[in-house]
């Protein structure tokens, strides 16, 4: 996904665009551009590599413009450099997109065939030589981009200018998020809420085909069929606190000491210990409707596909008449599957943007099936889209590697589940427990923070330089492996399997030597001996087995990583903190990008 901002106004444009770049280079980061304007002059700056490089192209400059846009990219068509860097100029138009234009080579043939030569390898570059080819005809920039709007196939969201006229940036979005910041006297454009801290609180959420001309004195937004459509100002609040390190090295390591507090947001006034009480507001589900469902698809991806099994190992043990089906959206996309009378839809999402659950989301739609959202960002397009839902109230997450993200979601997804069996009978004797552990979930993370910390720390030092791992667990501890693996591969570039523990001799474990470590979550329960044996093989096969546990029996490994909590039901969400902390410092060890890993994007809008 791509960092796509906008200005035009009284005040410096680079400056605000630049501050803007900064806030959404999380979104994609392998090389940045803005472009400003001054009496039909043109100041345009890109570069390879981070957002960074452009501050001292600006501080050169010496520019004083009022009108610009800017970009920070995650490459989809062409490898990353300048030449392929936005903002894209062809002729008069300046333009910034996020998307993937999937007729492009089509437009390109006949563009070319009315002059146009193209130096890019880029669908965007095609784009903007559409809509020059289309403003030439009249210089009126609104219905340019409508025009060539219309002959594109594909998802887009995109700024526009034209360097000719001063006054306006047309903005337009189909499948890429694209917000405009209301302000006196000026219009702010970004590709989420984020870049617009500081500047505005009243923002119009752009609808999928919607056009809008912004300039000094308002927004005026037009319909796919060119109708007048009445925007919409909502007021947001974006909390720039959690936007800031707050002291620490890293946004990863402040996100994972968020926890705590995240967490305490996401259960505030909905579970309520002294009352017994859970309640969840925003379902729009009654009674009734809840008490019909049988059969529950969990659609995700990445971390948050993890989050959504560990939650249906939850569910399924005190909604034992429901059907759960965690599907990972990329698949259930193109799959032929069969919706079950009494189907509900789930969509867990930290950013609301990721495009295979969004599709995944139209399709049940399409068919008449109830959605609902578990989502962090607040009016992201899957919290738009749903029938309703839980907003998991995390706090910006700004780390590519989902930590808090992952911890919540499991918990709105676990609250939705209680709620359910509630309305299908569950007795409160039976739902006390749940509330009792997670009224004290916070508490006992921000302990395994305070315990652990230093001696996992000392554990990644120790393991850092290994290039293979296994990481494994048993039942719910399975999801955990997973999301474990993911971490530490996304943050590390470790090669990492997780596996059900179960699954190694089926096969993975022909690949054991010394050149692997092996993490191993064993939970103080009926499984333990089993785990155990699995953890034998391993050793006997030359493998370096670290367990993390909240057993105190006698455990034969290499090291032994001990969790102590009263909790039963949710110590593989404490388990899941040492995973976290092992993850970010290998990553720091190794002296990784830890908040912008290579090649990843904090929110993937394309397919
Ligand atoms: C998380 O660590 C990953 N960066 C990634 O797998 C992420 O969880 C996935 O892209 C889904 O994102 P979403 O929750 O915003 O939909």
């Amino acid at each position: 996904m791509c960092g796509i901002v906008g200005y035009v106004g009284s005040k410096n444009a680079q400056s605000i665009l630049l501050e803007g770049l900064h806030r959404l280079e999380y979104r994609g980061y392998d090389s940045a551009g803005i472009v400003t304007f001054q009496d039909g002059d043109a100041c345009l700056l890109r570069v390879k590599g981070k957002v960074a490089g452009l501050d001292s192209l600006v501080n050169d400059s010496h520019r004083d413009d009022s009108i610009g846009i800017g970009h920070t990219r995650w490459a989809t068509h062409g490898e990353p450099s300048e030449r392929n860097a936005h903002p894209h100029n062809v002729g008069d138009i300046f333009l910034v997109h996020n998307g993937i234009i999937e007729n492009y080579k089509d437009l390109k043939s006949v563009l070319e065939t009315r002059g146009y030569s193209f130096v890019s390898e880029t669908d965007t570059e095609v784009l903007t030589a559409l809509v020059d080819s289309i403003y030439q005809q009249d210089k009126n920039l609104f219905a340019a981009v409508s025009e060539a709007l219309h002959m594109v196939v594909g998802a887009y969201g995109i700024a526009v200018v034209a360097k000719d006229n001063m006054d306006e940036v047309v903005v337009a979005r189909s499948g890429s998020p694209l917000v405009i910041g209301v302000g006196e006297g000026e219009t702010f454009i970004a590709s989420d809420p984020s870049a617009l801290v500081g500047n505005t609180n009243q923002v119009i959420f752009l609808k999928d085909g919607e056009v809008a001309k912004c300039t000094r004195d308002g927004v005026t937004v037009k319909d796919s069929a060119d109708q007048a459509v009445e925007p919409i100002v909502e007021t947001i609040e974006m909390d720039i606190q959690a936007m800031q390190k707050k002291g620490f090295d890293h946004f990863l390591v402040k996100e994972i000491f968020d926890q705590p507090e995240s967490l305490s947001a996401t259960l505030a006034g909905r579970v309520v210990k002294d009352q017994d009480l859970l309640r969840l507001g925003g379902l729009n589900m009654s009674e009734e409707e809840l008490r019909a469902v049988k059969h529950i698809f969990i659609v995700a991806c990445g971390t948050a596909s993890y989050a959504s099994m560990m939650a249906s190992y939850y569910i399924e043990r005190f909604a034992d008449d429901v059907v759960i089906d965690t599907v990972v959206a990329s698949e259930l996309r193109y799959r032929s599957f069969n919706v079950p009378e009494n189907s509900l839809a789930i969509f867990v999402s930290q950013s609301g943007e990721t495009a295979d659950t969004i599709a995944c989301l139209k399709e049940m739609k399409q068919r008449g099936v109830r959605c609902l959202g578990v989502v962090n960002a607040v009016g992201s397009t899957i919290a738009r889209e749903v029938d309703g839902g839980i907003y998991i109230h995390a706090g910006a997450e700004i780390s590519v590697a989902s930590t808090k993200g992952f911890t919540s979601q499991v918990v709105a997804l676990v609250l939705f589940g209680l709620v359910m069996a509630q309305a299908k009978g569950m007795s409160i004797e039976d739902v006390r427990p749940y509330i009792d552990e997670l009224d004290a979930l916070p508490e006992e993370i921000a302990a395994v923070l305070d315990t652990k910390n230093e001696e996992v720390k000392q554990l990644a030092a120790d393991y850092s330089q290994y290039e293979h791992a296994f990481y494994i667990g048993r039942d719910i501890l399975y999801p955990l492996a997973l999301e474990g693996a993911l971490k530490l591969k996304e943050t590390s570039y470790i090669h990492v399997e997780g596996q059900p523990a179960g699954e190694l001799k089926h096969g993975s474990i022909a690949l054991i030597d010394d050149r692997f470590f092996e993490v191993a979550f064993v939970m103080d329960n009926e499984l333990f001996e089993k785990s155990m044996s699995n953890i034998i093989e391993v050793q006997a096969r030359g493998g370096h087995v670290i367990v993390v546990t909240n057993s105190s029996r006698e455990i034969e490994a290499e090291r032994v990583v001990r969790i102590e909590s009263r909790l039963k039901m949710f110590t593989p969400l404490l388990f899941n903190v040492v995973s976290q902390l092992f993850a970010y410092y290998v990553a720091v060890n190794r002296g990784n990008d830890v908040d912008q890993p290579r090649n990843l994007a904090k929110s993937v809008t394309v397919e």
